[in-house]
C-alpha cells in the first residue's frame, strides 16, 4: 500500500461509517458499529496494520492521519449512543406522563411548638427591652421560693394544696411554686443595677382543666436601681404588651396583694378580642388579668443583701400559657400539653 492509497482508504472508511452511524436505528446497531470500526478486528485496526511496511516519512503522515480518523469515528458514535439514552429515557418518561417541569411536592418540616414560639416571642421583646436572662433551680429550698421573698411560714401560698413538697430526708425542699426563686437566687448573688427576666416552668399542685394545670410557666421581670418606681413598671410592660399584641395594646393596673411587693398590682390587658366592649373570652368586663406586679418589697432586698435605703426596684410574674392562649387564639390550657400533631401544625 503507498501512502496515497492510505489517505485514500481512510477517507472511504470515514465515509463509509460516518453513513452507517448517521443511519443506525438504534444502541445495539451503533455498538455494532463501533466494533466494526474500531474494534481489535476492526476496518481502523486492518487499515493501521499496513503502517509497518511505510517509510518513516510516510509513517510520519500516515500516524497522525490514523489518529483523526479514529478520533472522529469515536466523535461520531458517542454522539449517536447519546442521542439514543436521552432518546430511551424520554419514551419512558412519555410512557408514564411524568412531567419534570412540575414543582416538587412540598416536604413536610417539623416546627416548633406554639408554646415554644410565643415563649420566644416574649423573652425577644423583654431582651430589647434591656432584660438579661437569668435561671433558676426548678427544685428549690424553702427559703429561696418563700422565706426571702417575705413569704412568711404561715402563709397560705405554702399551702399543701399548692406546693408540691420533695421530701429529700434533710432540706424541706418544693418544686418551684413561681419563678420568683429566680428573684432570690439572683439578688443574692448580684448587687444593683440589676434587669433581668426569668423564664421557666413551674409547678403547682393543681388538676388539669381547660385553664389550670400542674406544670406551666412564667416569665419573671425584675428591675432594681436607683429610684425605679411604678411609672417604670407602667412604661416597660405597656411596652411589652405593645411588642405582643400590637401599639394599640392598653394595660391597666389594679391594686393586689403579694407578700414580695408593696404596692402590688394586678396587670389587665384590654381584651384583643372585642377592644374592650366585652365579650366571652373576657367575660364581658372587656379586660383580661395578665400578671402580677409591684415594687419589690423593702424586706425582700433587704434579705437578699441589698439596701432598701439606696434602692428600690420592680417585679413582675407574667403566666406564659395564659399569654400565649391570647395570642394565638387558644381556649383550651390542654392543647399546649396534648401534643395533638393535627393540632399543633395549625401554629
Ligand atoms: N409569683 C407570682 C405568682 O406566681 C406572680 C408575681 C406577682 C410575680 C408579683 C412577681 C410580682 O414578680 O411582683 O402568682
Amino acid at each position: 500500500m503507498t501512502i496515497t492509497e492510505f489517505k485514500t482508504a481512510c477517507s472511504n472508511i470515514e465515509q463509509e461509517y460516518k453513513t452507517k452511524i448517521a443511519a443506525a436505528a438504534d444502541l445495539p446497531a451503533v455498538e455494532e458499529l463501533r466494533v466494526a470500526a474500531l474494534g481489535r478486528k476492526g476496518a481502523l485496526t486492518e487499515l493501521l496494520k499496513g503502517l509497518k511496511d511505510f517509510s518513516i516519512e510516510d509513517k510520519k503522515t500516515a500516524g497522525p492521519l490514523g489518529n483523526a480518523l479514529k478520533a472522529s469515528l469515536t466523535a461520531a458514535l458517542d454522539e449517536k449512543t447519546a442521542f439514543f439514552a436521552a432518546k430511551q429515557i424520554n419514551d419512558e418518561l412519555n410512557k408514564t406522563n411524568l412531567d419534570l417541569t412540575l414543582p416538587a411536592f412540598p416536604v413536610a418540616k417539623g416546627h416548633r411548638h406554639p408554646l415554644s414560639v410565643a415563649m420566644d416571642r416574649m423573652t425577644t421583646i423583654l431582651s430589647r427591652l434591656g432584660f438579661e436572662w437569668a435561671e433558676g433551680p426548678w427544685v428549690e429550698d424553702e427559703k429561696h421560693n418563700f422565706d426571702m421573698l417575705n413569704i412568711p411560714k404561715h402563709h397560705p401560698a405554702r399551702d399543701a394544696q399548692d406546693t408540691f413538697f420533695a421530701d429529700t430526708g434533710m432540706l424541706s425542699m418544693v418544686l418551684r411554686t413561681h419563678t420568683s426563686n429566680v428573684q432570690s437566687r439572683y439578688m443574692e448573688k448580684h448587687q444593683p443595677p440589676i434587669r433581668i427576666m426569668a423564664p421557666g416552668r413551674v409547678f403547682r399542685n393543681d388538676s388539669l382543666d381547660a385553664t389550670h394545670s400542674p406544670v406551666f410557666h412564667q416569665i419573671e421581670g425584675l428591675y432594681v436601681d436607683k429610684h425605679v418606681s411604678m411609672a417604670d413598671l407602667k412604661q416597660d410592660l405597656t411596652a411589652f404588651m405593645q411588642g405582643l399584641f400590637g401599639n394599640k395594646a392598653q394595660i391597666r393596673f389594679r391594686p393586689s396583694f403579694f407578700p414580695f411587693t408593696e404596692p402590688s398590682a394586678e396587670v389587665d390587658v384590654k381584651c384583643v378580642f372585642c377592644q374592650g366592649k366585652g365579650c366571652p373570652v373576657c367575660k364581658g368586663s372587656g379586660w383580661i388579668e395578665m400578671l402580677g406586679s409591684g415594687v419589690v418589697h423593702p424586706n425582700v432586698l433587704k434579705n437578699c443583701g441589698i439596701d432598701p435605703e439606696v434602692y428600690s426596684g420592680y417585679a413582675f410574674g407574667v403566666g406564659v400559657e395564659r399569654l400565649a392562649m391570647m395570642m394565638m387564639n387558644i381556649n383550651d390550657i390542654r392543647t399546649f400539653y396534648e401534643n395533638d400533631v393535627r393540632v399543633l401544625s395549625q401554629f
